[in-house]
């Protein structure tokens, strides 16, 4: 490969996914495509962008555009999302237009150029499990139950991907992964949220009874997961990454407040989510087995000290957002 595509590139995890490229191939040329919506943020990629890394300000819905920049590449890996399920239950229309219609504009591109092609989704499409957390976990044959306008939109991309595969062979892969964590991640989601709460003078806010369970996973650990399945995952394959993480929310909380040496009780509980997904598990077995990837990250309590530092670390790079994101939050009584 000379050159990569990657969507959403300047969004969390494409920024890191284009570091990790960045640092470990610096031959290949990389192109990344990002509408810089507010989850989008050019100062993700300013220490490597340069000769060999261009941002391109645009949508993956331009038809032109995309063409242009699909046909220029030898593989395109999509991450350009709409991805916050609160967003998507107040205002679910740019999900359906992101997450659909753009996913449908990379995926004809790809095939019309037949290139090679990696989206990006997540264990959301599988609904949930329930609490037992010795219960079973998502597999690449559990079935699709979104509950959500977000995991609804990623669940309709992940079948047109499978579609364009069979009927027009697309030369595709799909990868499912459970909740990341670690720098860059915009400060509307969960664990940015309570570091930056804390920092900023604020209470952490904890959704109903705290009880729910997410599966997570260092963003390192999801790039190098997505290179293996580019470089040697099979055509046609869905490959399921998590990285056995288990924790429900309040116990993540407790942990942070710990890491921070704040009171264990120095948090508000707030409105819950409707229709919160309750669990999710990822039995990650084929990827290990097939490609042989696995976490480096698998100490959960280092990974969230070294976020939080980062967090400490670069202050500038999230303050001037945080009274817009919780006035939002506030409005929502969350
Ligand atoms: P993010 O919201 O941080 O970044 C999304 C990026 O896409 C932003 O840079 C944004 O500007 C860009 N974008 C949005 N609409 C666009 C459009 N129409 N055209 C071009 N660019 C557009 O999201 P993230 O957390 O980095 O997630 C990236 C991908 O990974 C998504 O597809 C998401 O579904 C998937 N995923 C996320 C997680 C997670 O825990 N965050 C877990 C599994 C899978
Ligand atoms: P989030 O980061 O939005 O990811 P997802 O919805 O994809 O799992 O939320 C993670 C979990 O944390 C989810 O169960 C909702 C909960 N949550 C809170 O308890 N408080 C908060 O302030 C936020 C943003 C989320």
């Amino acid at each position: 490969m000379k050159c990569i595509l990657i969507t959403g590139g300047a969004g969390f995890i494409g920024s890191n996914f284009a570091h990790y490229v960045a640092e470990l191939h610096p031959e290949i040329r990389i192109v990344i495509l990002d509408k810089l919506t507010y989850a989008g943020n050019f100062r993700n990629l300013v220490d490597i962008l340069g000769k060999h890394v261009e941002l391109v300000v645009g949508d993956i819905c331009d038809v032109p555009l995309v063409n242009k920049l699909v046909h220029q590449s030898d593989a395109i890996i999509h991450f350009a999302a709409e991805s916050h399920n609160d967003n998507s239950l107040v205002n679910p229309w740019s999900f359906m237009q992101t997450n659909i219609v753009g996913t449908y504009t990379l995926i004809q591109a790809a095939t019309k150029y037949n290139k090679r092609f990696h989206h990006v989704s997540t264990d959301e499409v599988y609904g949930d499990l329930p609490l037992d957390m010795d219960n079973e976990k998502f597999t690449p044959d559990s079935q699709y139950r979104p509950s959500s306008p977000y995991s609804a939109s990623k669940a309709s991309s992940d079948m047109l991907v499978r579609a364009w595969i069979r009927s027009f062979g697309l030369q595709a892969t799909i990868s499912n992964c459970s909740n990341n964590y670690g720098p860059y991640q915009h400060i509307e989601k969960f664990i940015p949220r309570q570091i930056t709460n804390i920092l900023s003078g604020r209470r952490p806010k904890l959704y109903g009874s705290g009880n729910n369970v997410r599966d997570w996973i260092h963003v390192n650990d999801h790039s190098a997961a997505i290179w293996d399945i580019l470089t040697r995952g099979r055509i046609g394959e869905t490959y399921l990454v998590g990285a056995d993480g288990e924790m429900s929310n309040k116990a993540v909380l407790e942990m942070i407040l710990k890491l921070m040496k704040q009171p264990q009780n120095a948090y508000d509980i707030v409105k819950d989510r409707p229709g919160h997904d309750l669990r999710y598990a990822i039995d990650a077995s084929k990827i290990r087995d097939e490609l042989g990837w696995q976490p480096l990250y698998t100490d959960f309590q280092s990974g969230l000290q070294e976020t939080i530092n980062w967090y400490m670390d670069h202050q500038d790079w999230w303050q001037m957002d945080k009274n817009k994101v919780e006035m939002t939050y506030a409005r929502n009584n969350q």
